[in-house]
């Protein structure tokens, strides 16, 4: 924990060379590239401020998610704030200092290939992007995702830091060599203001000073680069934009709306658009943690009040009615997967954007992108540092702006929902039109006077369990007493609808996240139509069982767990599938090479190895029955 004291030095040495002009900045490249040294190097030879005392704060998540004075370490920490409420720690470690012209906040993000996240996080605050390359090596591939990266974030000044010059002996053509073929990369990735510089962080040359070694350069160091480099602050002459962090209501007299302002300005008196409601207001005070400001810019962490009552939630979007952003629920972005379990298209993500989490889905891969040739290749599923366009769809519509136009309002990032793991980031090209045109047909026959009408209610009997556990005869066991009761259901089984809607489908994780995002679909469209719907389909992962789930009311749906060991089910092979799956003629068989998630809390559970499919169908029924879903005539 950083102590108390502590972190007010820190606020009030940033308070003083916050007078100064600030350059954010981050560095790229690989773990052997020498990037520790150069940050080291800049650092120590600018006599850094403080370096220490940030490196313990960002290592302590709590004292930051905590503290109110995180108002004002805002500025530092903003491009983790969203992960630090998630709970998840990533190691960028920002560290600052500062030379006579100018202040620096440099991300320094692990360079390991896995960290794509790291240079991720660091970049979407950046304004310039040292992108090392080792003199020996050259431009590798992790240099061009690097560049491609920095490209995609929206950065567009970039320094090659030529490092370890020493190691070639100082040679001008191994630079010109690799300056040359960097800026052909560049120029394809609209990377245009490119500043190459030959450099050994190590010895020294031309970090902070000149040496001998090169006369034949004739630019600047890297730290007089650094310190002249022009840098337009975009996101503050763009609209101005506060996502909403939290409602401030102390007592019955403050009503305070919270965030950091994430772009534009805003003056007291300013009239402010509230999205999604549309509604207007004009702003009364600016309150900040140093007392009441008549205006505020972006990157300033502030509360505003309003001159009158509305509501405004968590999440909302304070904007410039002169230039709102826009509203709309499915998108084409580029998305950049993290994780190493790959990206599956069906598959229900938190999205986070600004303030705002929403759950979604990636709807169709357009292309995949080698960051080698900057070819645009087909894809099904994306893997670990894979870069994608891709349509989204979420659940809910949300206020954003192209990424292009605004990095806070059109970046987020996509969490994994049982692990919490960030997965990936996106960025929103556009909203599709689609979001606007569809709309949704009310229809006056509904699903209760359909069920009405069958004397029953309508749910879903989700069967789930191994190949050959005995799904279906179960299902059909129970199938035949209900049908018999007078009731009106349908059994939807895997075998079946994989020979007609689902043909198109194999057993590859992408393809059976898919079979059942499609069949929970159906057994909705049939929940409405008032039937009480069995389905037995092997649904392998929690997650798409949990996507049906939702899809439904509570007391709509009801997970069957026909829990059949391996073993057993194996030993029955009422298919010869098993044999078939070990002698290596089917690929990815459940739980032969392919895993089954077993349910954590299944309405039922059918152990088949002590009950025979007769007595679990009976006793599924009476259980029904206790939950009032048969209407006591069963
Ligand atoms: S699921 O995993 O996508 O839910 P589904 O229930 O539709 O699977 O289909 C499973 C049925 O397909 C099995 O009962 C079995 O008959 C057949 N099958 C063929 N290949 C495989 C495989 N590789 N893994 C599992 N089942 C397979």
């Amino acid at each position: 924990m950083a102590p108390a004291n502590m972190e007010q030095n820190v606020e009030e040495q940033l308070r003083a060379h916050r007078r100064k002009d600030l350059l954010r900045f981050i560095t790229c490249g690989s773990v052997d590239d020498g990037k520790s040294t150069l940050i080291g190097r800049l650092l120590y030879d600018s006599k850094m401020v403080f370096e220490d005392q940030l490196s313990t704060l960002e290592q302590d998540s709590k004292t930051v998610g905590t503290q109110g004075g995180a108002l004002d370490f805002a500025l530092l920490m903003d491009g983790l704030a969203a992960e630090r409420e998630q709970g998840i720690t990533i190691d960028v470690a920002y560290r600052f200092f500062s030379t006579a012209r100018r202040a620096f906040i440099v991300a320094d993000t692990p360079g390991h290939e896995q960290y794509t996240r790291n240079m991720i996080t660091g970049a979407s605050t950046a304004n310039l992007a040292v992108i090392l390359v080792d003199a020996r090596k050259g431009i590798l591939t992790q240099t061009r995702r690097h560049a491609f990266l920095v490209s995609l974030m929206g950065i567009r000044k970039v320094v090659l830091a030529i490092n370890k010059m020493d190691l070639v002996d100082y040679d001008q053509a191994t630079f010109g060599r690799i300056c040359a073929e960097f800026t052909a990369f560049g120029r394809q990735i609209n990377l245009d203001a490119v500043t190459a510089i030959p450099l050994s962080a190590l010895k020294g040359d031309n970090v902070t000073a000149r040496t001998s070694t090169m006369d034949w350069y004739e630019g600047q160091t890297l730290i007089e680069h650094l310190e002249n480099v022009e840098t337009i602050d975009q996101s503050r002459s763009a609209p101005f934009r506060l996502c909403v962090q939290w409602v401030n209501r102390p007592d019955l007299n403050f009503r305070g709306f919270s965030g950091t302002i994430a772009s534009g300005e805003i003056y007291s008196g300013d009239t402010v658009r509230v999205l999604p409601s549309g509604k207007e207001a004009r702003v009364a005070r600016v309150v900040t943690y140093d007392g009441d400001l008549a205006h505020a810019v972006a990157g300033q962490s502030v509360t505003l009040t309003l001159d009158h009552e509305i509501d405004i939630a968590r999440g909302d979007v304070l904007a410039s009615p002169l230039d709102p952003p826009a509203i709309a629920d499915q998108f084409n972005t580029t998305l950049i997967w993290m994780s190493e379990e790959p990206l599956l298209p069906g598959r229900s993500y938190l999205v986070k954007i600004g303030t705002k989490a929403v759950t979604g889905t990636v709807t169709s891969i357009r292309h995949k992108i080698n960051v080698n040739t900057l070819e645009q290749l087909a894809a099904k599923t994306l893997a670990l540092n894979e870069i994608a366009v891709a349509n989204i769809q979420l659940a809910q519509q949300i206020t954003f702006d192209p990424y292009e136009k605004n990095h806070e309002t059109g970046g987020f990032i996509l969490i994994d929902r049982i692990t919490n793991a960030t997965v990936g980031a996106g960025l929103i090209r556009f909203a599709l039109r689609r979001s606007k045109n569809i709309h949704w047909q009310a229809v006056e026959v509904d699903k209760s006077a359909r069920a009405n009408h069958k004397h029953q209610k309508a749910c879903v009997l989700w069967f789930t369990g191994l190949s050959g556990a005995g799904k279906s005869t179960v299902a059909n066991a129970l199938e035949k007493k209900l049908f018999a009761l007078g009731r009106h259901t349908y059994l939807l089984d895997g075998d079946n609808v994989r020979h007609g809607l689902n043909r198109d489908l194999g057993f590859t994780d992408a393809d059976r996240v898919e079979n059942i995002r499609r069949v929970a679909e159906v057994s909705k469209l049939m929940v409405d139509a008032g039937l009480i719907v069995l389905v037995s389909f092997i649904s392998p992962f929690r997650a798409e069982r949990e996507l049906a789930r939702n899809l439904l009311q509570p007391d709509e749906f009801f997970e069957v767990f026909v829990d059949t060991p391996l073993d057993e089910a194996e030993r029955r092979d009422p298919k010869g599938l098993y044999k078939k799956a070990r002698r290596g003629e089917i690929r990815n068989f459940t739980g032969i090479d392919s895993p089954y998630e077993a349910p954590h809390n299944p309405e039922f559970r059918i152990d088949t190895t002590h009950v025979s499919a007769e007595e679990a169908a009976d006793l599924i029924l009476r259980l029904l029955n206790e939950r009032g879903m048969l209407g006591g005539q069963a």
